[in-house]
This record gives C-alpha cells, structure tokens and sequence, in this order.
C-alpha cells in the first residue's frame, strides 16, 4: 500500500498558499481570505484556496471580457483547434501530475485514473473537431426581390462555470470545450471541496498558447463566489453542474440580465432488470452503476428495478459483488472505491442509511462507515437495501453515496411507470436480450440517456441532457457547442 508519505507532492501543493487564477497570473484574495481543503482519504487538511468574495469574481470577469473582446477574437478556428491540440498533449504529458492531485483532493481511486485520462484526452480531441462546426447557413426565402437571408453564429461571451467535486479534472472540460472551441471566455468557480486540477489546468493552459484572460478561475464557497458569478451583470452564460437546489438559485440569479443556462443537476436513475437479462453482466454492472465514484456521480442508477422472479439470485450476486470490492486508500492501485469527499456527504450518506433501515427497507449489505487504520477519511461500505419500496426517502432523494435500492416488479408495465415515478430524469438502463422489452424500455424510460445492457458509458460527441428537474441543456455532440453560440439571421437585400 502507498503511504501519503512515499509521494511526491505536485508542485502546486508545495507552491505555498493558492490563490486565484486571474488573467494569466496568480492573485492573492482580497478581502475574502483563505479556506482549507481537505484530504478526504485522511481527513487531514491539504492545502488552503482563495475564499473568493464579489471582488474577485470582479476582476475575473474583467479579465474574461478583455479577453473576449481582444486578441482571443481574432484567432481563427485552425488557431483555436492547435490551442486545443496543444492542451490535448500537455494533458497526457501531465497526466500522472494531474491524477494525483485529483485523487488527493477528491479521493478518486488511481486504479480508474486510466480511464479518465483516455475519456479526457477524447474530450479535447472532439472540442477540436468542433471549432470549424460554429457555421451558420444560407437559407431560401420567399420574400420578393433580390434578398439573401443568412443565419450567422457568434460566440455568446463570458462563461460562468460553476462545477461540483465529483470529478472536476474531467467536467471541467464539457465547458472549457465549449468556450475553446467557439470562442468565448470564461471564468470557472470549482467546488470548495475539490479545486485542484482546475487551477493547475487553467495554468497549462497559457502553455499551451491560451491567451490571458480566457481562462480564469476564483475558488472559494457556492453562496460567495459562486452567487457572485451567477448573478454577474458581464456574465453572458452559466454552465452550471450540481444540485438541483443550487440549479434553481442559479436560475433565480441568472434573471438579472437573463443569462444563457446550461445546467446538469441531480438525479435517481431507473436501472431496469429483467429475468431474461445476462445476470454476468447485469450484477457488475447495475453495482458499478452506483459504486462507481463511491455513488457521486449524477447519474448513477441508483434504483435498481429487478424482476420478482430473478430477485433472490440477483441480490445474493449483487452482495457478493459488493463484498468483493476493496474500499480504502486512493492511492493504493488494488483499491476500487475511495472515500466520500468531506465529513458533510459522510454524514449525509449516513443520515440517509438511517432513513432507510427506519423506514423499513432491508439492510442486506454494508452501511457502516469503515474504521481501523482509514477511520480518519470519509469511507463507508459499498451498501444494498432490498425490498424498497419507490416511495421510500431512499428511492426518492438523490444521496450521492455507493448506496443501492433494490425495488422488485411483476411486469414491464410496472417497472416502466416506477422508473418514471420520480422528480428527476437523468439516467436510466435496461438490461434484457429480448428486443421487444429492450425498445419498449428504450423509449419509455423519461431520461436524457438510456443505457442498454451496459450503464453510464458517456462519448463526448454524443452527450447526454436532463428531463424534469434534472436541468435543462445538453452536455456533449454539436448541441453542446450550440449552446455556447448566438445565432444571427441576416437579410441581405440587393436590389
Ligand atoms: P451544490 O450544488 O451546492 O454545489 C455545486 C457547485 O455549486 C459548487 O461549486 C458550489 O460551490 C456551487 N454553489 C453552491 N451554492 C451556490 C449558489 N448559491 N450560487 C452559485 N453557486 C453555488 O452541491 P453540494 O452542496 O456540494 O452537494 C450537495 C448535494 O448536491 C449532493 O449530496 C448531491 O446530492 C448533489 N450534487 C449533485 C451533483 C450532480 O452532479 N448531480 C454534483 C454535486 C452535488
Ligand atoms: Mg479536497
């Protein structure tokens, strides 16, 4: 095992204290001061950030249009595509740098490292592809005389992202993607929680020719800099990715000057299995669905609907499965699931563990918190409920953690409406060989992605969006640059 004290620190935690980065350059606070931010594998402080106040965010956005309005305008798509390119191989050549700094900040295991850095790496190669699709188009019209009528595009301006903890190396770049590829700025407010690879990006950015100013980034705490940002009268455009409490504060704040919006928010998603489905595959990968990222992943599939007839066997192999992963020290290669990012998720996943059991639900896996040498980080056990019932606490609010509902159904009518009895519409699965079931599933489930005998596969120029209050907006494929363009009919009259 790897103890925290055979690494090697990354520079930028062994830089001093951080601040924030504004127009190429490293400014200190103003008058907001400093936060800490933890370690979540040891509970120990790792370094401290810029507590951004209205100020920062200020000077940050002065920098995004100045930038916007400057030399960044003038460089042409090719330019903005070698940027993009660029970036792609300082990535890859920073790999191991921004890994660790990822997983000391948000506990991410290093064993799926590989797996960011190649779903990353196709990120920015696709964004690059996009920077020559910003067209516009002619269009016939039937107005008399000579008039040409054209639809141009524009980039809208200044971003504001605004992204959670649970995994900012790589949601980072579903915005800066955007901005790169059609020529806007942006100014990023990262999670209190997780900051790291965001500021070390926007650094290897000017590496990579990025003009100053950008690219910016004001850390610090969601109702500070991050309201700040929302309700930034220069701001054009917010990208937003969190909970659906904050999507409706962002909404509220984006009124003032009726911003663009793009928001992701949470979820509940219908994992849906079926007796006829390869339990083989169906138990890894209804379990992964949910254990994966230690469950802090928006769409995680977290009810998961089986067949009464397949309900016992399919329980016994998903404990199995559970019991099988090896929870503990990120930075252990052997080691599938890290801890939750700070003591508040412990103690929300906990607090909903509680409800659970006390609401009746069957507690056949897991549950507890893990002691002995790791009880100092925010770890708990992969957990199964069964026999919930779709109107349990568990089964209705989103609980970020690597906790599973196991809800059973007599028929695909059934299992299609519990799926859809819910706020959310995020994410959803089925699992099944019959081709009947599978499109039935397919079109009836209410989500912006269905999976199909597989869960949670994500390809950057396909995406995914939300129904319901899972928010507004797609992430991913040319819809996605859309969203960072205006769109400008011309008529051009030559008579
Ligand atoms: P959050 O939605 O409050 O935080 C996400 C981001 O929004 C952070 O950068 C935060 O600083 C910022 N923020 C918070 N309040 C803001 C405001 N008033 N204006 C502008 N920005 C603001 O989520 P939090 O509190 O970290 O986690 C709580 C729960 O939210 C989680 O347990 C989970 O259920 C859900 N969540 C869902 C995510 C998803 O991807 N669906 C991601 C993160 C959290
Ligand atoms: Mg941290």
């Amino acid at each position: 095992m790897t103890a925290a004290t055979d690494i090697t620190y990354p520079a930028l935690l062994t830089s001093g204290e951080l601040g924030h980065y504004i127009d190429g350059t490293w400014q200190a606070p103003s008058k907001g001061g400093r936060i800490d931010t933890h370690n979540p594998a040891t509970g120990k402080v790792l370094t401290t950030l810029g507590r951004g106040t209205d100020e920062d965010v200020d000077a940050a956005v002065a920098s995004a249009r100045q930038a916007f309005e400057g030399p960044w305008s003038r460089f042409t798509h090719v330019e903005r595509q070698a940027v993009l390119n660029r970036m792609h191989d300082l990535v890859d050549e920073h790999w191991d740098e921004l890994a660790l700094l990822e997983s000391l900040d948000m506990g991410v295991p290093v064993s799926r490292t590989e797996g960011m850095k190649a779903g990353i790496l196709k990120t920015i190669l696709f964004f690059a592809t996009q920077t020559a699709n910003c067209t516009g188009q002619t269009i016939p019209n039937s107005i008399p005389g000579n008039t040409t009528t054209l639809l141009l595009k524009a980039p809208v301006g200044v971003v504001g992202g605004i992204i959670p903890w649970n995994g900012p190396l790589t949601s980072q770049w579903w915005i800066l993607g955007g901005v790169l590829a059609t020529g806007c700025t942006c100014v990023m407010k990262p999670a209190e929680d997780a900051s790291l690879t965001v500021l070390r990006t926007a650094e290897l950015l000017i590496e990579a020719g990025l003009p100053r100013g950008v690219v910016n980034v004001v850390t610090g705490l969601g109702p500070e800099a991050g309201a700040a940002l929302a309700g930034h009268p220069d701001v054009d455009r917010i990208a937003f990715t969190g909970s659906t409490e904050t999507g409706r504060e962002i909404i509220r704040a984006s009124a003032s000057n009726m911003k663009r919006l793009q928001l992701e928010l949470g979820g509940k998603s219908p994992d849906i299995v079926f007796a006829d489905a390869d339990l083989d595959k169906a138990v890894p990968g209804a379990s992964m669905g949910v254990f994966g990222n230690t469950g802090q992943v928006c769409f995680a599939g977290t009810r998961v609907f089986v067949e009464r007839s397949i309900q016992d066997e399919f329980v016994e192999r998903m404990v199995a499965f559970g019991r099988s992963l090896r929870v503990g020290d990120p930075l252990d290669p052997d080691v599938q699931l890290g801890p939750l990012v700070s003591q508040k998720q412990l103690d929300r996943v906990m607090n909903y563990v509680d409800i659970g059991t006390r609401e009746g639900a069957e507690l056949v896996h897991g549950g507890k918190r893990l002691s002995g040498e790791i009880a100092g980080g925010y770890f708990v056990e992969p957990t199964i409920f069964n026999n919930v019932s779709n109107d349990m606490t568990i089964a209705r609010e989103e609980i970020f953690g690597p906790v599973i509902s196991v809800i059973p159904f007599d028929t695909a009518d059934e299992a299609l409406s519990l799926a859809n009895d819910t706020s959310y519409g995020l994410g959803g699965a089925v699992w099944s060989r019959d081709v009947s079931t599978v499109t039935k599933m397919m079109h009836g489930i209410k989500s912006g992605a269905v999976w199909v005998n597989c869960y949670g596969v994500i390809d950057p120029a396909v995406g995914f969006g939300g129904y319901k209050q899972s928010g507004y907006g797609w992430k991913g494929g040319t819809t996605h640059v859309e969203g960072f363009l205006y769109q400008k009919s011309v008529y051009l009259n030559a008579d």
